[in-house]
């Protein structure tokens, strides 16, 4: 039930203003003593000619007070107090009625939406970065799924262009099969780098560099192979990560898939009369917009990154006749995407505004040892192993009797490091620290996996104290009267409206800050209320179901932003 909405409406009877105006203008007080929703009446004053506190008077004597404990004024405010026990009661019943559903609407219904993702570059190493796109991409694609949205999931590898000429060369020359067969990203980057360190001495080997990216691009059949099986050893390795980070795609075309579409998207521009000449390149001018040309084409007639994106743009409107085509890739290419967006509505498709770059910050290591030991490069598998055996230290020295142990820190290590992804407002910029990031309580991904078993295990103990008898005493809501538990079930009621703030803002740390504050308010009532020891049966079943409420939610909320629960840990 959405009692803000109640609240608007009820207002909305008695005065001149629109629902919406109404809805921006509640606001929620600063004090639980003052109710838990405000209205002022300053902008009222200007039309109703009186002053804002006798209008506040009025409509506090004019308002319906069903739902409601009372209704106050408090100056130029009229503050709304819910009937806690009725309140309580509505939500509880309805978290454990619409179970994994439990925030879930059809709201995106028959809308689809592209949210593209991850987007590594083949024979190159995943890196920080890419797991920031992936972790935030994800987590979006199951926030709107969520909501009813037909979502798409892109991947679009970076599996064409002219460093596979180089690859190639290299290969040639350099390759150590038995390596490349049992770590084909490092052996790849190896001669990669390889390749460019030769080439500063000898640059004809970018000649013959281009030569067989020419060759590939003409589709002969050694080239051909050599592409297709550094993408075939490089997409192994990234399925592996995804699969670690639970991570789904429906869609895995990639730069290479538009090859054969560039030609129609270029032949469209230079019918438009955009396509104009520069220094023997081919490029659409947005001076008009203060930024450089769009590069459609290299004064060696190559097409460029930008040329395959609008042609997948386009790819992707007729394909899927999007509502929204979201890109999930770093600020450090925000003009890239600027240019292919203006290029893109000059062409004349409205759609063009309907294409959203999301992007994120830079990530960095606090412990400086870990970002230098392979020079700049950080591979991801690592990282995540590293954050799955530290976690398990920490299990061996808190619980070391638990029971599968390597699962649970599975979990709460991968876990850590997504939460840390998604704690803060994406475009900030992240410092990992993994003290910080595996601490058992501040604002991180175990504690707030911890609180999830410490609230199961209060479930398994109750159940254990009872020995099996359950006894017939109705359950009475209204015995969850502090403040720890109004607090409590306050929060819960309000994850949808979390989700609907993330979506607003493609941000899903929106969803991360509520589900730490769940867990707060969870862990304040479990500090103060004991409930395996209560004697009043119609209370502690009260206190049963919120509890289980609480678990609920946790879940569904961890499980948006792509972290599973451990019921021990
Ligand atoms: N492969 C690129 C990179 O690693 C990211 C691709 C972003 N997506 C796009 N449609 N341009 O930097």
């Amino acid at each position: 039930m959405d009692y803000k909405k109640i609240v608007a409406e009820r207002i909305k009877q008695l005065v001149e203003l629109d629902i919406e105006t109404i809805e921006n203008l509640i606001e929620i007080p600063p004090k639980p003593e003052m109710g838990e929703f405000a209205f002022p009446c300053f902008q009222l004053a200007k039309t109703m000619k009186k002053a804002p506190n006798a209008i506040a008077n009025d409509l506090k004597e004019k308002i319906e007070t069903e739902g409601f404990e009372k209704i106050e004024c408090f100056g130029p405010y009229v503050n709304f107090f819910l009937d806690k026990g009725a309140f309580i009661k509505a939500t509880i019943e309805k978290i454990l009625k619409d179970g994994e559903n439990y925030g879930s609407s059809k709201m995106g219904e028959g809308k689809n939406m592209i949210v593209e993702y991850s987007s590594p570059n083949i024979a190159k190493p995943f890196h920080v970065g890419h797991l920031f796109t992936t972790v935030i991409g994800s987590s979006l694609y199951k926030i709107l799924s969520f909501e009813g949205y037909n979502c798409t999931g892109v991947n679009h590898l970076g599996d064409w262009g002219t460093q596979f000429g180089k690859l190639i060369y290299a290969y040639k020359n350099w390759v150590d099969e038995e390596t490349l067969e049992k770590e084909p990203i490092k052996e790849l980057l190896r001669i990669y780098v390889k390749f460019h360190e030769e080439a500063e001495t000898c640059p004809a080997l970018n000649d013959e560099a281009k030569m067989y990216f020419k060759r590939l691009e003409d589709g002969r059949a050694e080239e051909v192979q050599l592409w297709t099986k550094f993408r075939d050893l490089s997409l192994v390795e990234f399925k592996k990560l995804y699969e670690t980070l639970n991570v789904k795609f429906d869609s895995y075309a990639g730069e290479s898939f538009y090859c054969d579409k560039m030609e129609d998207v270029i032949a469209d521009i230079e019918a438009k009369g955009l396509l104009v000449e520069s220094n023997g390149a081919k490029v659409v001018m947005l001076d008009e917009y203060n930024i450089p040309p769009c590069i459609i084409k290299k004064s060696d007639g190559a097409t460029i990154y930008a040329t395959r994106d609008l042609a997948a743009a386009t790819y992707r409107k007729k394909t899927y006749d999007f509502h929204k085509n979201i890109y999930v890739v770093g600020k450090d290419q925000a003009l890239h995407f600027k240019q292919v967006f203006t290029t893109l509505k000059l062409m004349g498709n409205e759609w063009a505004d309907d294409c959203v770059h999301v992007p994120f910050g830079t990530v960095r290591f606090a412990d400086k040892k870990l970002s230098t030991r392979k020079g700049d490069v950080i591979f991801l598998d690592e990282l995540l192993s590293e954050a799955v055996a530290k976690t398990l230290e920490i299990i061996n020295v808190k619980n070391p009797e638990l029971e599968n142990k390597e699962e649970v820190a599975k979990k709460v290590g991968i876990g850590a490091i997504i939460f840390t992804y998604l704690k803060n407002h994406r475009e900030r910029d992240i410092v990992f620290n993994w003290e910080e990031m595996l601490s058992f309580d501040g604002e991180t991904g175990p504690y707030v996996q911890y609180t999830y078993a410490r609230a199961k295990s209060i479930l398994r103990k109750v159940e254990e104290n009872s020995n099996g008898i359950i006894s017939d005493v109705e359950l009475d809501y209204n015995k969850l009267n502090s403040k720890e538990e109004f607090e409590l079930v306050k929060q819960l009621e309000g994850f949808q409206n979390s989700i609907m703030y993330a979506i607003d803002k493609l941000e899903p740390s929106m969803v991360t800050r509520y589900v730490i504050e769940v867990a707060k308010s969870f862990n304040k009532f479990y500090n103060q209320h004991n409930i395996a020891n209560l004697e009043d049966e119609s209370n502690k079943k009260a206190k049963i179901k919120m509890v289980e409420a609480t678990c609920q939610v946790i879940k569904n909320a961890l499980n948006l932003i792509g972290i599973e629960v451990v019921d021990r840990m």
